[in-house]
């Protein structure tokens, strides 16, 4: 299929593009380098720079079938201070971006949501009927865009999905989180393992959980591949589905801090912080709708593969 990948120059975007690329679709790349890397674009793909708000010429040259649209600004806390940009790229962003399609008559979508658009949970695991109340603009902005979608599917028959990623980590194809603004857990630990950083601060260790941090369920960025490569073809025009992307299980700070002092011998130093503002104690994903219509089934489930993973590709030499 010729598919136009939106986002496609930074982590999963360049990730999702290396796996079309091997199962043979032919991609380009749309990215205005706000936060991606031009030689994270794997080779294969053809590249043009330009922002969701002028993609209309780059449709109408590439006349793609499918759109995957990774293109968003991501930094929970940054979200709640300038909103603003918030709403301009990732909504006013994906409305230009659809509209684009519809001029080329191109319908086929899938979207990169996220469990922030769940909120709080009143229960665990989270199912897609869970009620959306997002506790910040990151996952208001995507929520917003998943009703978008819904309502180009009744009007223009557009067949979309939203895969609601929980917490990615892991890489792929040599290609991994890259980040000017790091705020991820894994990457962090593995800087102090690097000695680019000298510790971890783990926010808060009161939480009503066993060992009183966060519990967060990751999922391997190339288990999130296959479940692209498997939703693309999936929905029927006129419909838009959505399905959580997880792996059923949890894994509190403190034990990604232990998998990562096992990966990679270093003590990682932790101090204990206060609590980071609307950081959810427990948020694990039902995969069980995309595993049943789709028969996903992750591959890399073990937390010290995604830390090992993510430690081969950006470790100093030496190290
Ligand atoms: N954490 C620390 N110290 C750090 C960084 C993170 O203790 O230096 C903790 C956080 O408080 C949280 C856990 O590690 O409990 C994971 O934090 P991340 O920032 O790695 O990930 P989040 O769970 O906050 O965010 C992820 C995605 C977001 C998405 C969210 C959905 O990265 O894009 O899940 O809930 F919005």
């Amino acid at each position: 299929m010729r598919v136009l990948v939106a986002g496609g120059a930074g982590y999963i975007g360049s990730v999702v593009t290396a796996a079309l690329l091997s199962g043979g679709h032919e991609v380009t790349v749309l990215d205005d380098l706000s936060t991606g890397h031009a030689d994270a674009v794997p080779e294969g793909a053809t590249f043009v720079q330009a922002s969701l708000h002028d993609s209309a010429p780059v449709l109408a040259d590439v006349r793609p079938e499918a759109v995957l649209h990774f293109a968003a600004k991501s930094l929970v806390g940054v979200s709640q201070t300038q909103p603003e940009d918030y709403w301009h790229t990732n909504v006013g962003g994906s409305l230009a971006l659809l509209e684009a399609m519809r001029a080329v008559d191109c319908r086929r979508i899938v979207f990169s949501s996220t469990a922030a658009t769940y909120g709080e949970p009143e229960s665990v695991p989270i199912t897609e009927d869970a009620p959306t109340r997002p506790t910040n603009t990151y996952g208001a902005s995507k929520l917003a865009v998943d009703h978008m979608l819904t309502s180009y599917a009744v009007a223009h028959r557009f067949a979309a999905v939203s895969l609601r990623y929980f917490n990615v980590a892991g890489a792929g194809f040599g290609l991994g989180e890259r980040h000017a603004t790091e705020t991820h857990l894994i990457p962090i630990a593995l800087q102090v393992a690097a000695g680019t950083r000298e510790a971890i601060t783990v926010f808060g260790e009161d939480y009503p959980t066993p060992d009183g941090t966060c519990i967060r369920d990751y999922v391997h960025v190339l288990d999130l591949a296959d479940a692209h490569l498997l939703a693309l073809p999936a929905p029927a025009p006129g419909e838009h589905r959505v399905y959580n992307l997880g792996n059923g299980t949890g894994f509190s700070v403190q034990q990604v801090v232990d998998a990562v002092r096992e990966v990679t011998g270093h003590p990682v130093p932790v101090v204990v912080g206060a609590r980071r503002a609307g950081d959810p104690a427990q948020l694990v994903a039902s995969s069980a709708r995309i595993r049943a219509d789709l028969g996903w089934a992750p591959q890399h489930a073990e937390l010290t593969t995604m830390v090992r993973d993510a430690w081969e590709l950006s470790r100093p030499a030496g190290r």
